[in-house]
């Protein structure tokens, strides 16, 4: 294979984009078990977010892995690429100047170090939707904790491969203690805290501010 591949630059910046959408390109990055409510939250905070005037896209493990990872499973090896890819994909919104959110379990540590790393800055927030397992095995929408246990799904995780929790994520939110309201609101407050956005609704903060 060449490597003879060079980076081609455009006219138009990520500022430019930026400006125009009057908002930062970030990604909100949900990591958790099966069930623990990345998706919801992400579907909820990105709802708030759009009536806010956001520019905003949901990339989702159940969606993605129909379409361009359709190709991975759920060894190790495969979910390192499936996270690398949606890292690298994150990192094109993010110089799109969309706010994208991230739903993938993304059990890895390391994963999930490498996706932020992708940088450039401070646009990678990290969101632990922490829940016990006893908790999401009793929630099981799919039904996949109960095969799992019954043997018919390997390597799922929480059962029978690792969730490696984070450590410093920029938000912890227990979703077996609080509501969804709660934790869109938690969000919300730490985008505003960070001037991600404005806490003038509707309006997204701009650059300037
Ligand atoms: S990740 O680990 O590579 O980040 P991803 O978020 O894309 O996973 O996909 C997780 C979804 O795939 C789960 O919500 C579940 O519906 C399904 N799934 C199928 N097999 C497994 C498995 N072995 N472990 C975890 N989830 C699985």
């Amino acid at each position: 294979m060449t490597r003879e591949v060079h980076w081609h630059q455009g006219e138009i910046t990520r500022e430019d984009r930026e400006r125009l959408n009057g908002h930062r390109g970030i990604t909100l990055w949900f990591t958790g078990l099966s069930a623990s409510g990345k998706s919801t939250l992400a579907v909820a905070v990105e709802e708030a977010l759009h009536a806010r005037g956001g520019h905003t896209f949901i990339l989702d493990g159940d969606n993605i892995r129909h379409g361009l990872n359709r190709n991975l499973g759920f060894s190790p090896e495969d979910r390192e690429e499936n996270i690398r890819r949606i890292g690298e994909v994150a990192r094109l919104f993010r110089e799109a100047g969309v706010i994208n959110l991230t739903a993938f379990i993304s059990p890895y540590r390391k994963d999930r170090l490498n996706a932020r790393a992708m940088g450039p800055g401070d646009d990678f927030v990290e969101i632990f939707v922490d829940c016990p397992v006893a908790v999401c095995e009793d929630r099981d929408p799919k039904g996949m904790y109960k095969k799992a246990r019954a043997g018919l799904i390997p390597e799922f995780t929480g059962i029978s491969a690792p969730y490696e929790e984070p450590e410093h994520p920029e938000i912890h939110l227990r979703t077996d203690r609080l509501s969804v309201e709660e934790c869109v609101g938690r969000i919300l407050g730490y985008l505003i805290e960070k001037r991600y956005v404005s806490d003038r609704e509707p309006a997204v903060a701009g650059l300037s501010e």
